[in-house]
């Protein structure tokens, strides 16, 4: 059983936030997501339209998604591999390089993001501020 982890906020689920759980599933038998928490999200400067809670029960609804588990901090990580049992850790590639520290302790893989879509995308578009990248 090959089991994956990835990280996120996954507010707005968008296509690229599915494609991205989509090819992190392919790459074992188990995906957990770690999601950020709304208080998680105030330490990192970002604010999510849609509360954790909720953000959790849309995830648990995609067919790529075996569990989530919260994200309360930039410091879980190795304690969440070790925990979980994770054989791979999955991050879309703006965070390439970040977190190469967890390859002591399995395998460390960056995804190509999707090219076109974000959730400060969908907020710019839609007008609605908050925009500070692409
Ligand atoms: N992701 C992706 N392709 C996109 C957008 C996101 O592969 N077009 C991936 C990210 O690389 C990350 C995961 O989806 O591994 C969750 O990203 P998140 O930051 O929650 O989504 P974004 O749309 O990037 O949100 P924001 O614009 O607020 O940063």
């Amino acid at each position: 059983m090959t089991r994956v982890i990835t990280y996120g906020t996954f507010d707005l689920l968008h296509k690229g936030h599915v494609r991205l759980l989509k090819r992190a599933r392919e790459l074992g038998d188990h995906l957990t997501v770690c999601l950020s928490t709304d208080e998680f999200n105030a330490v990192k400067g970002k604010k999510a339209y849609t509360p954790y809670e909720d953000r959790k029960y849309i995830l648990e609804a995609i067919k790529y998604v075996d569990e989530v588990i919260p994200e309360r901090g930039w410091d879980q990580k190795i304690n969440d591999v070790k925990e979980n049992d994770i054989d791979i850790f999955v991050m879309g590639d703006d965070w390439k390089g970040q977190f190469d520290f967890l390859k002591d302790y399995c395998k460390v893989i960056y995804l190509p993001r999707t090219e076109g879509i974000s959730t400060t995308k969908i907020k710019r578009d839609l007008g609605l501020g908050d925009y500070k990248k692409d």
